[in-house]
């Protein structure tokens, strides 16, 4: 029997992606970025199946931990560093590298770090994400005070991070490089700029490390397109099956507030899946979902457990008939424009009641 909704994850998928990162940025080192689970993947599971990645980044401290006592030696980077000295001494403990992006950060290494230390930074310098960084008036001091650091690992490794880089149009990516590489020259520290809309839109750009997340999870970072268009597969598929399938006259509406309403009589599906399953609720009539392999449209709103699809073109569906809300044969972007999102949320959104069935562990 198969679990009334469940999530299909092709290891070997996210090793074809991992290659193809490889052939995009065939001069860098791979840093695999398996934060937030792995984009909802399961961070261990695809710890293992991407174990040949050059490294980790991850967003947390406790993330990083967890990778080593699962038993993964590769570096890791954390990158958002640490707020405090009981953090730093994780990292210290555990061999994890920091990005240092404040210079309180550095006053904690400085004063607090034991003096035996020795940690492997990052300084990130932020070239217009405005998020995390040093800017380029503070970056240079910055260096010079961990440089300087008797407890930091040289020589001080060197990151910034795309705002805008899914806009090939948009200069600010350019911008963006040249700032960061103007502010380096003759330091000897490894560079990281690009992630995953960065190595394939930006093939220019020349660093050390690529920090891709989603396109190894097979999608693709621009709107419009699909990870397909890249030579990237799908990682992650979510299944269910129908659990009902009736008719409505026309006129009658479907769902909760009767958002959708029979123009003409409808054969109607329910299928077992919903917001509780981390199917989004914002996901509108017409979306695509396949049944038996087949296209049909999502009508009426989502709710909590399930939701209910136009079954016109397929009169023969029936009960327990199998159901793709996204992954084979459909693109979880396409899903993520009907639900007015990104496909990095429906896949880091599955809920814990989804089960996880691994296919093609590599
Ligand atoms: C600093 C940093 N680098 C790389 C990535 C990977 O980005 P993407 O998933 O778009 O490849 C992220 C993701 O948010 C990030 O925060």
């Amino acid at each position: 029997m198969t679990p009334a909704a469940y999530v299909k994850l092709d290891l070997q998928a996210a090793q074809h992606n991992l290659a193809q990162v490889r052939r995009y940025a065939p001069d860098n080192k791979v840093m695999a970025v398996i934060k937030a689970n792995a984009y909802g993947h399961g961070m261990l599971r695809i710890a293992q199946a991407l174990d040949h990645a050059d490294g980790f980044a991850v967003a947390r401290v406790d993330e990083g931990i967890r990778l080593r006592q699962a038993g993964f030696t590769q570096p890791i980077l954390v990158l958002q560093g640490f707020v405090c000295s009981e953090e730093l001494q994780l990292l210290l403990q555990y061999q994890l590298e920091a990005v240092i992006h404040n210079f309180a950060q550095l006053a904690i290494l400085q004063q607090q770090a034991p003096h035996n230390s020795k940690l492997k930074v990052w300084l990130k310098m932020d070239t217009g994400m405005n998020r995390l960084g040093f800017k380029a008036e503070e970056f240079q001091l910055a260096y010079q005070q961990l440089s300087a650091c008797e407890q930091v690992s040289q020589p001080v490794n060197l990151i910034t991070h795309f705002a805008n880089a899914d806009d090939l149009l948009d200069d600010k990516t350019r911008q963006q490089v040249d700032l960061f590489n103007q502010s380096i020259i003759g330091y000897p520290g490894q560079r990281s700029i690009a992630n995953s809309a960065g190595i394939i839109g930006w093939p220019n750009i020349s660093s050390d490390w690529v920090r891709p997340g989603l396109m190894l999870y097979g999608c693709s970072p621009f709107a419009g397109k699909t990870g397909a268009d890249f030579g990237l597969q799908p990682v992650m598929s979510l299944h269910s099956r129908l659990i009902a399938v009736k008719t409505v006259k026309a006129g009658e509406t479907v769902g909760y507030g009767g958002s959708w309403q029979a123009s003409v009589p409808t054969l109607l599906g329910v299928v077992s899946i919903g917001y509780g399953d981390g199917y989004h609720r914002q996901t509108r009539s017409g979306a695509p979902v396949l049944v038996n392999g087949r296209r049909v449209s999502l009508i009426g709103r989502v709710s909590m457990d399930m939701i209910t699809v136009d079954l016109n073109s397929q009169p023969d569906a029936r009960i327990d008939d199998p159901v793709t809300l996204w992954g084979e044969g459909l693109a979880v972007e396409e899903i993520a424009q009907y639900a007015d999102t990104i496909p990095y949320t429906l896949l880091c959104g599955i809920t814990q009641r989804v089960q996880i069935v691994e296919q093609n562990q590599g």
